[in-house]
């Protein structure tokens, strides 16, 4: 069944290492962790969406399609946060966020416009498939039904986030470059992936 499932979720995001199944099992005992790790995911996927807009507003479908990704990822920060405190947890400083901090130095510096464009939109495409796994994993594997639906909701999410990224890219950039560039990314971030500690208080 696991080998399957791994199978699926490469299949649709592209992913080539799927999460240590240990993961889930360390999340589950630390699941207060989990959360303010996770809205603070949720909180930095509406201000980069917003600064893409600011750096981008001659793209004017990306501005379109973005604005609305915006509301929903602060929608996603406000469920987190109710979350939260239904468990009279409180939010908690932000974590330092390796994963996203490793992705970075493989964006490319000095290069074209273009360049740099293509991957500011596939680092995000990058981070919605891998929160979307690691939601998927939350969503089946977590013994408490009411969080495994919860997790569901992110999960469908970010798939369609992740997809509009990569419809992004290729919108504005030959589909060729943006495949070729893509498979790098995938590369480096199942590097990035199978050297990294498997800890449960991160989503990545
Ligand atoms: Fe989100
Ligand atoms: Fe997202």
């Amino acid at each position: 069944m696991e080998d399957i499932l791994s199978e699926h979720t490469r299949n649709i995001l592209g992913l080539q290492l799927p999460t240590d199944p240990r993961w889930v099992n360390l999340a589950e005992i630390q699941l207060e962790e989990i959360l303010t790790d996770h809205a603070y995911c949720e909180q930095k996927a509406a201000t980069t969406c917003i600064s893409l807009i600011q750096k981008n507003p001659e793209k004017e479908w990306l501005v379109e399609e973005l604005s609305p990704i915006v509301t929903e990822e602060w929608g996603h920060f406000r469920m987190v946060l109710a979350e939260l405190k239904k468990r009279n947890l409180s939010l908690g400083r932000q974590r330092k966020d390796v994963y996203v901090n490793k992705l970075i130095e493989f964006q490319k510096k000095g290069g074209s416009p273009d360049e740099r464009f293509l991957d500011q939109m596939l680092i995000m495409a990058l981070i919605e498939a891998r929160s979307c796994e690691r939601f998927k994993r939350l969503s089946e594997g977590l013994d408490d039904e009411y969080m495994r639906k919860f997790y569901r909701k992110f999960m469908e999410s970010e798939a369609g986030h992740y997809t509009l990224f990569i419809t992004l890219a290729e919108h504005y950039i030959d589909k060729k470059i943006v495949r070729k560039r893509w498979s790098e990314w995938l590369e480096y971030e199942k590097e990035l992936m199978s050297s990294a500690e498997v800890r449960g208080d991160r989503i990545h």
